[in-house]
């Protein structure tokens, strides 16, 4: 019997095997429920006196080695494998697809690129907003619809509050912390998300982007204002662009006007993106009003200013004629990678 497990020792040192069939086929020799363990098991059982711990002792080591050559082997078989796999160079490559910026940026950082040439710098402020800073230095009455809660969201509004936090309708808030905070001349842009109670539709959202701008400085006046707007329309949309002021109301503002530009599309001459009209409204304008100087402090008899505000997405819009505003906010690849040649 000791001869016996001493070949069976050796043999387990000797063997190889190379697939893992193989490594099964000898666990199976060697540890299976018929193999030659389990048979010497069984004639040990037979063994007395002295023999009984010398013979023990070998058969369990032989049964620890075994084990470990069938551990050792499966684990070798195992990394091979993988090592195999990783390095297949035959496999064709996976590119990895390039990010791209989304529309409403490429507009927005265009258009803060035009004034910056013009000397304006870039101010910033925050969305969600007390209502002072967004209707109550700007002239608003205290009855006016827009602070209605069909037009704004309220994040907070008690029965009788005064100044209730609100959710920013317009960045012309920003301006007002501008204007608090520094006395003209004051020549700033105002880029940022803004948020109205709308239904949302293919035409109307209840969040869009907004820049607008504010020049405050002495004898600022409408002439000023009309030649900054034709220098930035010509810069978006091309030489040929003209612009066309008509008159109109904002409670900041006066005199106000909303700002159209020929169509880029048809060239003036009627098409449906213009509706026949030959142009097209990008936003608002105006002389700030003295009422809105005073509220934050800045002698109305002293300076002037001129203040504008544009919407991003109808700027994206006219020039990609995008014309659903959910595609803005769904962020669906195929929508965003049509603008990989934007940036
Ligand atoms: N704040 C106005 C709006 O959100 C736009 C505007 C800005 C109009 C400045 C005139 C002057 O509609």
């Amino acid at each position: 019997m000791k001869t016996r497990i001493e070949n069976l020792l050796s043999e387990v040192e000797a063997f190889t095997a190379d697939s893992a069939q193989k490594v099964e086929e000898f666990r199976i020799k060697m540890l299976g429920k018929k193999g030659d363990l389990t048979l010497l098991f069984e004639e040990f059982k037979q063994v007395s006196g002295e023999m009984k711990r010398e013979l023990g002792q070998k058969i369990n080591e032989l049964k620890n080695r075994a084990q470990g050559k069938i551990n050792e082997l499966r684990e070798t078989l195992e990394n091979s494998s993988a090592t195999t796999l990783s390095l297949d160079s035959s496999r064709p490559g996976t590119a990895d697809s390039m990010g791209t910026r989304h529309p409403v940026a490429v507009v927005r950082n265009e258009i803060l690129d035009i004034f910056s040439r013009l000397g304006f710098t870039v101010a910033e402020g925050p969305e969600v907003e007390d209502d002072w800073h967004v209707f109550g230095a700007l002239n608003f009455p205290p009855e006016h619809p827009a602070r209605d809660m069909q037009d704004t969201f309220f994040v907070e509004k008690k029965e009788g509050e005064e100044n209730p936090i609100l959710l920013r309708t317009h960045t012309s808030s920003i301006q007002v912390r501008a204007m608090q905070k520094q006395q003209p001349p004051i020549r700033i842009v105002c880029p940022g998300r803004v948020y109205r109670n709308e239904a949302v539709s293919a035409r109307a959202h209840c969040m869009f982007h907004q820049v607008e701008g504010l020049y405050v400085d002495q004898n600022v006046s409408f002439a000023d204002l009309k030649q900054t707007l034709l220098y930035f329309a010509k810069e978006l949309f091309g030489q040929n662009v003209e612009i066309r002021l008509r008159p109109s109301f904002f409670p900041f503002t006066e005199p106000s006007a909303e700002m159209d530009v020929s169509c880029s599309i048809c060239g003036g001459k009627g098409c449906n993106i213009c509706k026949g009209t030959g142009w097209l409204e990008v936003g608002g304008c105006g002389m700030v009003d003295p009422n809105v100087l005073e509220s934050c402090n800045i002698d109305s008899k002293k300076y002037s200013g001129f203040a504008f505000g544009f919407g991003v997405e109808r700027i994206v819009m006219l020039k990609y004629q995008v014309r659903d505003l959910r595609l803005y906010f769904e962020n669906d690849v195929r929508f965003l990678k049509q603008f990989a040649a934007a940036i």
